[in-house]
Parts: C-alpha cells; sequence; structure tokens
C-alpha cells in the first residue's frame, strides 16, 4: 500500500528557543528567507504525499496563513512587475492539500500524533517533526515511504548520535537487513547512559501503521509527563514489525539554538540568491576568528 498522508506535529511549546517562540512558532523560523515548515511541506510533496495534517495550537496561526492565499500582497506583487514574486507566494496555498487540528493540551509528540487518528483512517502515515528540517538529494520521507512500500512495516528514519548526545534523544536496538537499512528490535528514550543499546537514534521522521493509536491510548506519560511516541513505537517494535534506514541528508533541529545557526549557514551558503556572497562575507569573518 502507498503511503499519501502526512502528519506534522507543530504544537510544542518550544522552550529552548525562548524568546523567539514566544508568539512566533518555532516552525516559522526562517532559513534564509522559508520557514522551517515550508521545507518540511515541500519534503512531503516531493515524496508523494497527497495529503497532510499539521498539529497546532493556540498561537501557530501563522502557518496557516502561510499555506494561504494573502489576497492583498498578491495583488500588489501583480500590479508592480513582481511576477517571480507573486508565483512563489502564490504556489504556497497550492502546495498540497493541508488541513489543522488543534492540540488543545501540550501533552507530547505522542500525544500530537494521536491527535492525527481520525485523519490517518485506516492507512498508513508519515510523521514529519515539526521542528526538524533535512536538506537532502533524495526527500528523506520518500527513502523511508520506499522501506515501507518494500517490507510493509513501520519505519523510523535513524543517524548515528555521538554517545553524550544520546540521553537526550533515543537509543535503538537494530540488527543490519542490507545497505542502510536495519530491523529494529527496540528503543528506549532518552536513556540513562547506561540503557544505551546503540548510536542509532530516531531523528525526525517515520511511517507508521494505524496500530499506533491504541498504543498510544494505553502509553502512560513519562518522567517530564508527556506521552512519547517512542514508547508506543516500542511495543512495534518488540513484535518485529519495525524497520529503519539510516537516510541521507542533513537534519536541522531548529527546535534549538545551535540548530538553527547551523542551518541558515549551510543553507545560506548554497542559497542561488546570497550564497556568494554570504561566502566571502563568512571568509572574512572566519578569518578574524
Ligand atoms: P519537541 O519535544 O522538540 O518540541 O517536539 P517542544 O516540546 O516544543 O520542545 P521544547 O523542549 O519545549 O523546546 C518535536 C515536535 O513535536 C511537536 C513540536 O512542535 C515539534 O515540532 N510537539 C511536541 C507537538 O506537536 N505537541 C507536543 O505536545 C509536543
Amino acid at each position: 500500500m502507498k503511503v499519501k498522508k502526512a502528519v506534522i506535529p507543530a504544537a510544542g511549546l518550544g522552550t529552548r528557543v525562548l524568546p523567539a517562540s514566544k508568539a512566533v512558532p518555532k516552525e516559522m523560523l526562517p532559513i534564509v528567507d522559508k520557514p522551517a515548515i515550508q521545507y518540511i511541506v515541500e519534503e512531503a510533496v516531493a515524496s508523494g504525499i497527497e495529503d497532510i495534517l499539521i498539529i497546532t495550537n493556540r498561537g501557530k496561526s501563522l502557518i496557516e496563513d502561510h499555506f494561504d492565499h494573502a489576497p492583498e500582497l498578491e495583488e500588489k506583487l501583480l500590479s508592480s512587475q513582481k511576477q517571480d514574486l507573486y508565483e512563489q507566494v502564490v504556489s504556497l496555498a497550492h502546495l498540497c492539500n493541508i488541513q489543522y487540528v488543534r492540540q488543545k493540551e501540550t501533552r507530547g509528540l505522542g500525544h500530537a500524533v494521536w491527535c492525527a487518528k481520525s485523519f490517518v483512517g485506516n492507512e498508513p502515515f508519515a510523521v514529519l517533526y515539526g521542528d526538524d528540517v533535512i536538506i537532502s538529494d533524495k526527500p528523506a520521507i520518500g527513502q523511508l515511504m520506499g522501506v515501507y512500500e518494500e517490507y510493509g512495516k513501520s519505519v523510523v528514519g535513524i543517524k548515528s548520535v555521538a554517545t553524550e548526545l544520546l540521553p537526550s534523544y533515543c537509543t535503538l536496538g537494530v540488527n543490519p537487513v542490507r545497505d542502510n537499512i536495519y530491523d529494529v528490535f527496540d528503543m528506549i528514550e532518552k536513556p540513562l547512559p547506561s540503557e544505551i543499546i546503540s548510536n542509532f537514534a530516531i531523528l525526525g521522521r517515520c511511517v507508521l501503521t494505524p496500530d499506533i493509536f491504541p498504543l498510544l491510548e494505553n502509553t502512560p506519560p513519562s518522567r517530564n509527563g508527556e506521552i512519547q511516541l517512542t514508547d508506543a513505537m516500542r511495543a512495534i517494535a518488540k513484535q518485529g514489525n519495525m524497520m529503519g534506514i539510516e537516510y541521507s541528508g542533513v537534519r536541522y533541529d531548529m527546535g534549538n539554538k545551535l540548530g538553527i545557526l547551523q542551518a541558515i549557514v549551510e543553507v545560506g551558503l548554497s542559497h542561488p540568491e546570497v550564497g556568494e556572497g554570504f561566502r566571502n562575507y563568512l571568509r572574512g569573518i572566519a578569518a578574524s576568528l
């Protein structure tokens, strides 16, 4: 079965990027000239996703505005002969069929995904974390969708993470299958150093089946009071129904300040309009460091 639906959880409080995220959702923070969530929607569309559900909450209406028409702006751009910009702005309203649902209480990523239950129905679906931008020649979620279509099992996007960082991520038990594809048999969210199974962690993307919903309903909140998606996915891994792919692409964590800076520098360097000027500027700065 093909994966046609995607869920983008974007209802977190973004406390690690305050005060920037007080009134502006962190998913709307720009990387050069596009907000983070636009890169993510474009990745989903480039992978063949047809319907997207964005999980929002109070204060995230800027996200809806970004993917809607802006009649006054569009008229102004047209009348001042700014055809290119006009087309860019208009195309945002037609990127994909995007729907929204509010997560009424910030109860964690697992609860945010649970809010997609009626949108998902009985189909497999992709999850793209709203603050993880992945720049890749082959769209990252498309790489996971390929594995789902081949094996018919849930899939997590994985990368090797430095041991000292693992307690902020998760740790996976994996067996290699072929190339960059693994069988995932266990996972522990925010492990203690003594619990680390491997350096592989889930970073930003997964493809799930609707089996996740009853598991989420029975997942108790973790130490920090949030319902963790990983805790529910662990049961699927333990049943032997979870694959992992070490996807190609660079992931930027827009939920933390260093990640935002890295994204801006690296995407800025290859930007067609400002890349060259930015490179010269950085060379000058670097020489004085
Ligand atoms: P994070 O755990 O990185 O988001 O969730 P957060 O809670 O905003 O982070 P901090 O710790 O306060 O800085 C990953 C993704 O899941 C969404 C977030 O918006 C982010 O895109 N999320 C998280 C929800 O949609 N709902 C939640 O209850 C929690």
